[in-house]
């Protein structure tokens, strides 16, 4: 990939919870894709680990670092707009975190994701061998279309991830960015205010929300 064209030293951008909680969730989704429909056990596990993941994210869009934060990165129709004008340029975008586009897509696939993961919870396959954990919650007939509704979703999701990809492999072929070394490094060159890192009992607070959360589903919700 090119290398920056932004100006200045590459500088902390994405803090290292926000950087594991990528690449984990990209190795879960992998594996929840690949068991799918061959081995259950392990499609629920790996769920129950994106399920973790993406309450840790959530937890960390109000608590975590600056650069991590919702109100940090998610702007107005008219910002976005306005930032859609300047994609055609041929210069890196460099401001301090997620741009207005892909502060969409970044919460876009976060709700189809949980959307994804709350059907299978409910789903159950045609003979009723195989099922989510809640899925004693809800009758036979909903648990089969929150079934299919886990299928449909889950193109949905697809679609989006691929959109994702394309849109990183844009901005490292046209606007020289590469985007990709600062979700591992963590750094890259940019302009403005620079990430705030968060207390480290925050962290500690949405592992444990994370763990919670996934076991109590894992096990039903029955105790
Ligand atoms: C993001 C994570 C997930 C992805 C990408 C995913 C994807 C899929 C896909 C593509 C299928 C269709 C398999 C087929 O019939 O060929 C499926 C089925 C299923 N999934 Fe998931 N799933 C995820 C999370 C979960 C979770 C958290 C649970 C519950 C713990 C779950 C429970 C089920 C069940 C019970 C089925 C069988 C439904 C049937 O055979 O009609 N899934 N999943
Ligand atoms: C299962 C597939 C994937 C999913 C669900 C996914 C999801 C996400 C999410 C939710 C974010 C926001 C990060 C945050 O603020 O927490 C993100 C950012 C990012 N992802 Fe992915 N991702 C996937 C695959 C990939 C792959 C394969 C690459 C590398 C080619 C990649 C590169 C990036 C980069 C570079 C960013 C930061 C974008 C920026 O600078 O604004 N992702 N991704």
């Amino acid at each position: 990939m090119a290398s920056d064209a932004a100006a200045g030293p590459p500088r902390p951008l994405w803090d290292l919870p926000t950087r594991l909680f990528h690449w984990a969730l990209v190795v879960l989704l992998l594996v929840s894709w690949f068991t799918a429909g061959e081995n259950m056990q392990l499609h629920r596990w790996s769920g129950y680990g994106v399920i973790g993941l993406l309450v840790f994210r959530l937890w960390w869009g109000v608590a975590g670092g600056s650069t991590a934060r919702f109100a940090h990165f998610l702007r107005g129709p008219k910002a976005t707009l306005a930032y859609a004008r300047t994609l055609g340029a041929r210069s890196p975008s460099d401001g301090a975190g997620h741009n207005p586009l892909g502060a969409w897509s970044v919460l876009a696939m976060l709700a189809v994701m949980l959307v994804q993961v709350g059907l299978g919870l409910f789903a159950s396959d045609i003979d009723g061998l195989e099922s989510g954990p809640l899925s004693h919650l809800v009758s036979f007939d909903a648990s089969r279309a929150a079934a299919e509704l886990h299928e449909t979703v889950f193109r949905v999701l697809q679609a989006l991830v691929a959109l994702h990809i394309v849109a990183i492999g844009f901005y490292g072929v046209w606007k020289r960015q590469n985007l990709v070394g600062a979700m591992i490094t963590g750094k890259r060159p940019f302009q403005g205010e620079a990430l705030r890192p968060a207390a480290l009992w925050r962290l500690l607070v949405g592992i444990a929300l994370a763990a919670l959360v996934a076991w109590a589903i894992a096990k039903g919700l029955r105790f």
